[in-house]
């Protein structure tokens, strides 16, 4: 399975595959190609690390959404991708990506969704009360933060708890998350039934 990553930022999840696929947890996956929209991402030094080709394409370039995403299918296709992991990709991506990688394409939000979507899962979820939060890994479907869902893991939202501090709780189970989905649909263990993902033994 050839992987690739499209990230903004720092790249923990990132990470958390590439160490996974090195360590031998996910077998028969390689990341071909992480690609940022941001220059100064940090997760395209995480790929320069593990000498995996880090490309960053800039919107600046394009004159429009759809444009910017024909350059990165291109991309996607001169690399042979089989599956895209959106990795805090902070980028709307517009239908005729997810479309074209229907079912191909896997996200993570630090939130139980759909509860908390969009920007700031863990402010938001800090000013509702909610007692329990946690990340999602989802099929990801033109929708913002919809599609059907992989996997969720849990975490207490604790008393005096900052964003800050949620987030880093919450980050935690996105990291051994992200790689646990990973291989699930590396091993071709995901059955979809429209909104069900039903995980095989
Ligand atoms: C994570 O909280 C992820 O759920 C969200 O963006 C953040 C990315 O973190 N979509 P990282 O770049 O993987 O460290």
């Amino acid at each position: 399975t050839n992987i690739s990553v499209l990230v903004s930022g720092r790249g923990t999840n990132l990470q958390s595959v590439i160490d996974a696929i090195e360590n031998g947890d996910i077998s028969g996956a390689k990341i071909v190609a992480v690609i940022s929209d941001k220059k100064e991402a940090y997760a395209l030094t995480r790929a320069k690390n593990h000498n995996i080709p880090g490309i960053f394409a800039d919107p600046k370039s394009f004159s429009s959404r759809e444009a910017y995403d024909d350059c990165l299918l291109d991309i996607l296709k001169e690399n042979k991708t089989d599956l895209v992991l959106l990795a805090g990709y902070l980028r709307i991506i517009t239908g005729r990506l997810t479309l074209a990688y229907e079912n191909k394409m896997i996200n993570i939000h630090p939130s139980l969704l759909p509860a908390f979507p969009g920007l700031h899962a863990q402010k938001q979820a800090l000013e509702y009360g909610v007692k329990v939060s946690g990340c999602t890994v989802h099929l990801v479907e033109p929708a913002l933060d919809g599609g059907p869902v992989i996997l969720q893991k849990t975490v207490p939202v604790l008393p005096g708890d900052t964003e800050e501090t949620l987030a880093a709780r919450i980050l935690i189970e996105e990291n051994k998350a992200y790689p646990e989905a990973v291989k699930l649909f590396v091993e071709n263990k995901l059955r979809i039934n429209g909104r069900n993902v039903t995980i095989l033994e």
